[in-house]
């Protein structure tokens, strides 16, 4: 199948290197021309384990290209995708202007029908938007389908090729042929559906997954006062198949691209016929929240956090990318210089972009976690890099001046802290002292 895809960012580049891997001819589009240059000299703009063999791959093959001209790549295409950027505005509302400027522009280009295949997540009601547009812009028929993507960062290509589900929304009965054709080898699990459904799928799911993350933060906030343990319960609940043991692990809350705007965007849709989305604003307070937590903890343990020295240990909103955006790290890291600390940071490969967001004279950009650690008053854990479980804890308190440690993300375990004589802080479970567990706390009734 001959296929055009609109926008290189995340989702557009990765679905369509990913086609072009199954055997169809793929053009990818963007405005940006350093971005086309480079990535026609077979570099990647993003990190993403896998990619950049499969872009070399296709490229070499001749089914893969890329390019600034959109009026001549569309011509090509059976399957037109748009996957550029829906960003949150200041209101939380998904901004349209990329998407809306897209679609006007190949309204404006076609020399025959096409089919229109919608990837980025947008509000219900825009590809509605989307097909008018085409109808007042331009004489050639077009069907419009709604497929959004559910995609993760770090794993965008194996999630890609090895979807749960594929979701089609549309009400063409050629383009639902089409669209089911091109997913096929990918999966048997493919939901046709109307187009408002598709679009209300994507950030339903969302919101799902990012209330389970505020689900068990607050449990874990529980269990710090009633000293239980969230490891072992969201164990204890993930084995009844109704609930499922994915996203259950406590931490300092959610980030990325995805979650933070889906979820005040979804706020707003209901918003705007009317209903308020209780849930789900809470799910974002408690997510917002959930950070600080990393604060007061450090508080507890070195008082006054002025003219302190703290070493971070990443800086990615996850592990696996080299992405910041909303990464819980910002705000932390911001605190800590809002209470007269100064900061020393590394991550594995987010450092440069994370630069970007916060150059300050009181935050050090380390090129090792050692070097970071060295001589600190503290150490907190924001991203579970591999690369960082696999320092011991007893390592990690021969670095520190003060054998301080609040790990954000549970990534080491009692039995390793048995033999330290660090302070050791985790989220939802029982503190470390000297290599001994705190005392449960007493209860009151
Ligand atoms: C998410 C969705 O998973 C994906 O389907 C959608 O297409 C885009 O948004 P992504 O943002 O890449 O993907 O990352 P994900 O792995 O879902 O993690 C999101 C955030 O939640 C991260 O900050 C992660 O640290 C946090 N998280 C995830 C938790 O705190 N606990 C968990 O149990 C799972």
């Amino acid at each position: 199948m001959k296929l055009t895809v609109i926008g290189t960012g995340y989702v557009g580049l990765v679905s369509g290197v990913c086609f072009s891997d199954l055997g169809n001819e793929v053009v990818c589009v963007d405005k940006l021309s350093e971005k086309i240059e480079l990535l026609q000299q077979g570099e990647v703009p993003i990190y993403e384990p896998g990619l950049k063999e499969l872009i070399q791959k296709n490229t070499e093959a001749g089914r893969l290209s890329f390019t600034t001209d959109l009026s001549e790549a569309v011509q090509h295409a059976d399957i037109i995708i748009l996957a550029v950027g829906t960003p949150s505005l200041a209101n939380g509302e998904a901004d349209l202007t990329y998407i809306l400027g897209a679609a006007q522009e190949i309204a404006l280009s076609i020399k025959g029908p096409k089919i229109i295949m919608t990837k980025s997540t947008v509000p219900v009601g825009t590809n509605e938007k989307i097909e008018n547009q085409f109808k007042q812009l331009s004489v050639h028929p077009v069907a419009v389908a709604s497929v959004p993507e559910f995609l993760r960062e770090g794993s965008a290509v194996r999630d890609t090729m090895n979807p749960d589900r594929i979701v089609v929304g549309t009400e063409s009965e050629a383009a639902r042929q089409r669209i089911e054709e091109l997913h096929r080898p990918l999966t048997d699990q493919i939901l046709f559906t109307d187009v408002r459904s598709a679009e209300m799928i994507k950030y339903a799911s969302n919101a799902f997954l990012a209330t389970k993350i505020s689900f068990i933060n607050e449990i874990a906030n529980i269990c710090e006062k009633v000293g239980a343990d969230v490891t072992m319960v969201a164990e204890g609940m993930g084995y009844d198949k109704r609930i499922g043991s994915s996203f259950l692990k406590a931490g300092i809350g959610y980030g990325g691209s995805c979650f933070p705007k889906d979820t005040q965007a979804l706020i707003q849709i209901a918003g705007h016929v009317d209903y308020e989305f209780k849930l789900l604003k809470s799910v974002v307070e408690v997510n917002r929240d959930q950070r600080y937590n990393v604060i007061r903890k450090l508080e507890t343990i070195l008082d006054d956090l002025s003219g302190k020295s703290i070493a971070v240990w990443g800086l990615a909103f996850k592990p696996e990318t080299d992405d910041v955006r909303d990464s819980p790290a910002f705000e932390i890291i911001a605190s800590l210089l809002h209470c007269g600390a100064s900061v020393k940071a590394y991550d594995p490969i987010a450092t440069p972009n994370f630069r970007k967001l916060l150059d300050h004279s009181k935050v050090e950009y380390c090129s090792s976690a050692q070097e970071a650690a060295q001589n600190a008053d503290a150490l907190c854990v924001l991203t579970e890099w591999s690369e960082f479980r696999a320092v011991s804890p007893a390592m990690i308190q021969a670095w520190l001046r003060r054998p301080n440690l609040i790990d954000g993300r549970n990534m080491y375990s009692e039995e390793e802290l048995a033999n330290t004589e660090l302070i050791y802080y985790s989220v939802g479970r029982p503190n470390m002292n000297n290599g001994v567990k705190e005392q449960t706390p007493q209860l009151s009734f």
